[in-house]
């Protein structure tokens, strides 16, 4: 029996290390992440029950080790080299000249093309195919072991073969050492970026920094919420097996064992074609998922690669063909400030405009008024600018030599520029907020917000609807959608009859919302869904809660200093009063029993619930809200302290947890009736 589940245990993990595959290396996934996450769960309650049998290739073991105190150093088991640069073709033929007088073979050489990706260079061990230790290039010669942060990249293959059909075609020495590039691609670190700007964090830099920084965690947590891949292109080592001898069939071979390959790379018989293949990319560089400096120009036979030997660091069969940079300097004009959708101040610069890499730049970020401040970036500085792949440009920093003298010193706003509220700044965060409710530039976003599915749930309230809204004048904050008239409707572009009745029939449904959407679609900074209903339960209504104290609202569990300061601002924020007037005003009100603490009157209090499948009548936000509402608590997982599984249509393997731990399983009926207080 045991021997079966072990097999079964083996094949389930062979088949999430190549689903994993297919997603991060081959990025063709053939599974949805639900199923996926099925899979993964299905093998951690394996290995729940056999952790004997948990090896250093589960897909379980890529994240979660422990922090360390600081990195061993490794000795690489070659030289981790690096490149000479060209400026241009006739660099490079220089460099083939010169190559030429030391080993006549050259004449007959190919050369291979890869892209040179500006990223972080890493060294990774495996022993009997198995991923055994990672380091960082450090000297060249001993490098940081970063082994715990390199495991929770997925593109990484914690075995290789990848896939169990591949080891009879592919054979891998008993010990083999790869490198490759680690960084983080273009769009997940504007995405990165955008949500820390939306969290009033601290946004990074630029990616090469962040990857180089994410890999030199102590803490593999952290490393892993980066989105770090690489690429890996050479053999440092091998030992106990043969390898390719040429780069073209390296590339091959480490791709056929399942590493992430690049597909730029080619070759070509001559360097000609090498250099007009480069040149290419030269000017195709944006279309990169990651920002490259150049293409690396390598002799295809490695053999005669080595035999060449190097200068310095640099070995003499291979070239680092330098794009064009992408860093100028210009005068900074002036500061702006951008209002967010969470009302997020970000100063930009505004600077003389200046051709980067054959773009016309005239902003650029600044980040945040901490970063200003810390270079001492100055209004009327030469500062210098980089353009990156598609990563907005960014100030790098002051040039202060070139200073005349006549630089100003910049000082932050203290209204915001768009409706001049006074700003705001909460503890523990870089950002400087627009509090101010009816604030015009995030007034679109605000509305988007408070009509959406997950708060009032206000259909037929679009963007360019809520927009038209806006720009003539008939809302000027939320509250004033419940005041509109069909007249005014009809006004609008694109609107007659039947959509006015329409939208005004959603307004008025929405005015019955409970007051836990209500608050949650107020978008005060720090309370979601969850303290919303905790709010709601605590407080009853608007007029309770808007006189709650700072000290009152932290008696609340799960309200923390910070949530609580920024509630009693915005209620204090005359503006937003008059939001709270107008939507009482209007009928929308929500009155809700109030409960002492966590509503120990609810006939689910003390119970934990989780729910899977799809159930006859409520939804999935519904059937949370009406536990929570009776005072029950909702999670996400199946654990044995859940009291209840509430079971729906076509379940998800929670069903079969739930079985295997003894929880017990109700459906949608027995559910409402349990909340009304009968007994099943
Ligand atoms: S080859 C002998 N190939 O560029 C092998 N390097 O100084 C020497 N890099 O630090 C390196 N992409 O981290 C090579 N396809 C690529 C590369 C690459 C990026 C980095 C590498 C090194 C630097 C060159």
């Amino acid at each position: 029996m045991a021997e079966k589940i072990h097999s079964q245990y083996e094949e389930l993990k062979a088949q999430i290390n190549a689903h994993n595959y297919r997603y991060h290396v081959l990025d063709a996934p053939i599974i949805s992440d639900l199923e996926y996450d099925r899979l993964l769960n299905e093998l951690k309650r394996i290995e729940a029950n056999h952790p004997e049998w948990i090896a250093p290739d589960s897909p379980t073991q890529r994240a979660g080790s422990k922090p360390a105190d600081r990195f061993e150093k490794i000795r690489h088991p070659a030289s981790i080299l690096s490149l000479a640069n060209a400026f241009g073709g006739d660099d490079a033929r220089a460099w083939l000249e010169r190559i030429k007088k030391i080993d006549d073979r050259v004449e007959q050489a190919k050369f291979v093309v890869e892209p040179k990706i500006d990223g972080l260079s890493v060294v990774l061990h495996y022993r009997d195919g198995l991923f055994v230790q990672g380091a960082t290039r450090g000297d060249g010669e001993v490098g940081e072991d970063i082994t715990s942060n390199l495991r929770t990249i997925r593109a990484i293959p914690l075995r290789i073969p990848v896939n169990s059909e591949q080891s009879s075609v592919v054979s891998v020495p008993k010990y083999l050492v790869v490198r490759g590039e680690a960084f983080i691609p273009n769009k997940e670190f504007d995405e990165l970026n955008r949500k820390l700007e939306e969290a009033g964090e601290k946004t990074y830099l630029n990616p090469r920094n962040t990857a180089a920084g994410s890999l030199r965690q102590l803490d593999p947590q952290l490393t892993a919420s980066r989105p770090l891949t690489l690429l890996v292109y050479q053999i440092v080592y091998s030992e106990g097996g043969k390898v390719p001898t040429s780069q073209w069939e390296i590339l091959e071979y480490l791709k056929a064992l399942g590493f992430p390959v690049t597909d730029v790379a080619k070759r070509f018989d001559d360097l000609d074609s090498a250099i007009a293949y480069t040149e290419t990319w030269a000017e195709g560089r944006d279309t990169l998922p990651y920002e490259a400096d150049g293409m690396v120009i390598k002799i295809d036979d490695l053999t005669l690669a080595a035999d060449l030997g190097f200068t310095g660091k640099d070995p003499r069969g291979a070239i680092a063909f330098k794009f064009p940079a992408r860093e100028v300097t210009t005068t900074l004009n002036e500061i702006g400030v951008a209002v967010g959708r969470t009302g997020v101040l970000t100063p930009f610069a505004m600077l003389e405009p200046v051709e980067i890499g054959g773009v016309v730049v005239e902003r650029a970020t600044l980040h945040n008024f901490d970063f200003i401040a810390e270079k001492d970036i100055r209004v009327g500085d030469r500062v210098l600018i980089k353009r990156a792949g598609e990563v907005i440009p960014y100030v790098i920093g002051p040039v202060v030599d070139a200073r005349s003298g006549q630089e100003k010193t910049y000082q932050m706003p203290t209204t915001c520029p768009a409706c001049g509220q006074a700003v705001e700044h909460f503890e523990g965060e870089v950002a400087w907020y627009c509090v101010n409710a009816a604030c015009p530039a995030q007034l679109v976003r605000n509305i988007e917000h408070f009509v959406s599915r997950g708060t009032m749930d206000i259909t037929g309230l679009g963007i360019k609807i809520v927009e038209q809204l806006i720009e003539t004048g008939l809302v000027k904050d939320v509250a004033d959608l419940f005041t509109l008239n069909k007249e005014q409707l009809l006004t609008l572009e694109g609107f007659a009859e039947k959509k006015a009745e329409n939208l005004l029939g959603s307004l008025e449904q929405a005015k019955a919302q409970n007051l836990n959407r209500l608050l949650a679609a107020l978008g005060i900074h720090g309370v979601g869904e969850v303290m919303a209903g905790d709010l709601s339960r605590n407080f009853g209504n608007l007029s309770a809660l808007s006189k709650a104290s700072a000290e009152e609202l932290q008696q609340i569990e799960g309200v923390g200093p910070n949530s609580a300061e920024s509630i009693v601002d915005w209620f204090a924020q005359p503006v937003n009063q008059n939001v709270v007037k107008k939507l009482k005003a209007a009928g929308v009100n929500p009155e809700m029993q109030k409960s002492e603490g966590k509503m120990q009157n609810g006939a689910l209090s003390g119970l934990t619930f989780v729910v899977t499948g799809t159930l006859p009548t409520l939804s999935r936000d519904g059937v949370k809200e009406f536990i929570e509402s009776n005072g029950g608590k909702v999670t996400d997982s199946v654990s044995k302290k859940t009291s209840y599984l509430v079971l729906g249509e076509n379940p998800g393997s929670k069903a079969e947890k739930a079985k295997s731990l003894g929880v017990k399983i109700l459906d949608e009926s027995e559910l409402k009736k349990m909340a009304e207080g009968l007994s099943l």
